[in-house]
């Protein structure tokens, strides 16, 4: 029986870089949130191992062993010891490189696919720690709840997740390497994030977002790739939109909605505007 496994993009509804560790990883303050949608992993007992990849996106993407399918898939079996042959398909939708998590959340993904498959539990200290060390953004993934997170990835504190809103993902088609971002940093040093109150809705939301927190990323990431400023002006004049911000590191921009509905009538006439652009409406809960 094949096992699969959604990887949802996530979508740093506010980021904050705090500081600077001793290993160069940077301190962040982050709120995170899932989209509705993702990339998708199959894992499926056969009798040789096989890694497919599918899915719109699937030729921005290598089957190499560099992959963090591939990647996951060898430290899981390093700790775990079974080698059965499995054929793992990956559904590519999300955009390579592109600040919502994609590879991250293929990892994670596969990582929950191979628990299930194995009946190993998810809380299990060494695979919260393998999922760390095959990247920052991987246990948040793992957890796949919308969640307030510090540390470099790793201090997770899950929020209920009862507020929906919409959500309009946009990215020019530029793809935005992560260390170069932090590199051109300027100040590492920045606010955390102020407390959270409760949320009664989605405008309440991005009030908060928009007064009170920022992505520390969007400046360098804006001056390596002046597309995401096209992206955001873009996305700040459309109708309905209560907030437009980048993602991680760039390149993908969200605007956020009071609902679905209105991010679908923003989405297309951004994508009617822009046929360049990678443009997707979807839901968000945080
Ligand atoms: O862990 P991940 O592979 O996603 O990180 C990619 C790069 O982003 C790191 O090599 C590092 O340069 C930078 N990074 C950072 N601080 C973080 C997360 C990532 O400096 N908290």
């Amino acid at each position: 029986m094949p096992v699969v496994e959604e990887a949802r993009a996530k979508v740093n509804l506010a980021l904050h870089v705090v500081g600077r560790r001793p290993d160069g990883y940077h301190d962040l303050d982050m709120l995170v949130a899932f989209a509705g949608i993702g990339d998708t992993v199959t894992l499926t007992p056969g009798d040789a191992d096989r890694f497919v990849i599918d899915g719109p996106m699937a030729g921005d993407l290598r089957a190499d062993g560099d992959n963090l399918v591939l990647r996951a898939l060898r430290g899981f079996r390093e700790l775990d010891g079974r080698t059965d042959p499995l054929a793992i398909g990956l559904v590519k939708r999300l955009p390579v490189a592109s600040g919502i998590g994609g590879g991250s959340a293929d990892a994670a993904a596969t990582l929950r696919g191979l628990c299930r498959l194995y009946g190993r539990s998810l809380d299990d200290p060494a695979i919260t720690a393998l999922a760390l060390s095959l990247g920052a953004d991987v246990p948040m993934c793992l957890d796949g709840r919308p969640a307030r997170v510090a540390g470099v990835g790793e201090r997770i504190a899950p929020t209920a997740g009862k507020l929906a809103f919409g959500l309009l993902l946009v990215n020019p088609r530029v793809g935005v390497s992560t260390p170069a971002v932090f590199r051109a940093l300027g100040r590492r040093d920045n606010p955390p994030l102020p407390a959270l109150p409760a949320f009664g809705t989605g405008t309440d939301l991005a009030a908060f977002l928009a007064a009170g927190t920022r992505n520390d990323l969007e400046p360098p990431a804006k001056a390596i790739a002046p597309a995401i400023a096209d992206v955001l002006a873009a996305l700040a004049d459309l109708p309905g939109v209560r907030l437009a911000r980048m993602s991680g590191s760039g390149a993908t921009c969200f605007g956020l909605f009071d609902d679905e509905a209105d991010a679908r009538m923003a989405g297309a006439r951004l994508a009617a505007d822009h046929p360049g652009w990678w443009v997707e409406p979807t839901e968000g809960r945080f």
